[in-house]
């Protein structure tokens, strides 16, 4: 067996250089999960000029910019119809009257950062906008003139051709476009795109669209698992966009979404109308000890480590040491966890102050494991210092 296994090893190497992309050169930009905003999960089509204005607005004013929330993405359904005369994507002249470059101005002058979206496909998956398809270079330049700072790029009516081909083609477009513009890859995890994405993308999709219930959001949450090895400074796993607000899950629910999610360096892209959020959801997106773990500089996705049927830990490195921690519950009934320190990347000896992120009380001096107790769909956060 031994010698059977070692001349597997260069063959291991060739297969993965030869299935590596033309590299691209790689923006800079990605060092720590993007934060934002997107139009998807609420408004879906129906977008607009003075919707977005007043999210940009909202951004702001409610105290998100300055937490680090800082795109304002705008989904499906911004274009036109059709390509203009010179073949050039053009603002849907209804919604968007004065333009996305007027936009762009506007939430620049506010200190945040406009992205699109668009499709390596010959349409978008709405149907309502044209792809990017064959027309890479063009569209770039009109995304750099127009001052946009990040694109979507999803996958519908892609022809069958290979996605690392088409994804790749755009990420040189806009890496020659004179404008440093996040790619967001919206793939859906077919092709396995954690595999090929880091070295011309700032983020990936892992799974298909997070629907607003919790077992969506589990669902992707364990697909997203996975593929930890592969997210770090510069490219991340996307299990899609955060639904915290948008009402289809409970409070605890949704606290439980955004810990996962921040615990496993997944964009933070709001989805829901910040303009006339509750203060429970506001409660919840703007934890900034919780921000603070998915911002941390070490940039290690954290992962499921430890599971009993519904009661899991989940637990990832953090910088200086330290250890970021999820307690969840996610069976019917209220249960105690206890995370034992082998499992989560600690000494059995060491000890540890406990920052319980939600309650933001400390507990000193923990040694070995760390129990609390749990409502049905809740979770409990930590960070985990060493003494
Ligand atoms: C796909 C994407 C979604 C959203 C829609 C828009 O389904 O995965 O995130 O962008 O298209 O049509």
């Amino acid at each position: 067996m031994a010698r059977a296994a070692a001349p597997l090893l260069p063959f291991f190497f060739l297969l993965l250089s030869s299935t590596s992309p033309a590299a691209a050169q790689k923006n800079l930009l990605g060092r720590t999960p993007q934060m934002g905003w997107n139009s998807w999960n609420h408004f879906g089509c129906k977008i607009d000029e003075v919707i977005i204005r007043k999210i940009a607005d909202a951004m702001v004013d409610t105290g998100l910019a300055k937490l680090g929330y800082e795109y304002i993405n705008l989904d499906d359904c911004w274009a036109s119809h059709d390509r203009d005369s010179q073949g050039n994507l053009a603002a849907n002249g209804t919604a968007f009257p004065s333009g996305m470059r007027a936009l762009a101005d506007y939430v620049h002058g506010k200190g945040l950062k406009l992205g699109l979206y668009g499709d390596a496909g010959l349409r978008t998956c709405s149907r309502l906008q044209p792809g990017s398809l064959g027309y890479e270079d063009q569209d770039a330049r009109t995304l750099a003139a127009w001052g946009i700072d990040y694109l979507k790029y999803d996958n519908c009516n892609n022809q069958n051709i290979s996605p690392l081909t088409r994804y790749n083609r755009m990420s040189e477009a806009l890496m020659n476009s004179g404008r440093d513009v996040f790619l967001s890859l919206c793939e859906w995890g077919v092709d396995d795109p954690a595999t090929w994405a880091g070295s011309f993308a700032n983020s990936w999709r892992t799974t298909e669209d997070i629907k607003n219930t919790w077992e969506s959001m589990t669902d992707n949450a364990d697909k997203n698992d996975k593929w930890a090895p592969y997210a770090g400074p510069g490219g991340w796993n996307d299990p899609d966009m955060l639904e915290v607000g948008n009402g289809g899950m409970t409070i605890e629910e949704y606290r439980s979404h955004f810990s996962i999610w921040a615990l496993v360096k997944a964009p933070l892209i709001l989805g829901c109308d910040i303009s006339s959020m509750s203060a429970e959801t506001k409660e919840i997106i703007t934890n900034q000890n919780v921000i603070a773990v998915n911002q941390d500089k070490l940039g290690v996705q954290g992962r499921k480590v430890q599971q009993d049927g519904d009661l899991e830990v989940w637990a990832g490195r953090l910088s200086r040491g330290r250890v970021a921690l999820v307690l969840w519950n996610r069976g019917p009934a209220e249960a105690s966890i206890t995370a034992s320190w082998s499992n989560i990347g600690l000494n059995q000896s060491a000890v540890v102050d406990a920052h319980d992120l939600w309650t933001d009380e400390v507990t000193s001096s923990m040694q070995g494991n760390l129990t609390n107790k749990m409502d049905s769909h809740a979770c409990k956060m930590y960070v985990l210092t060493p003494k």
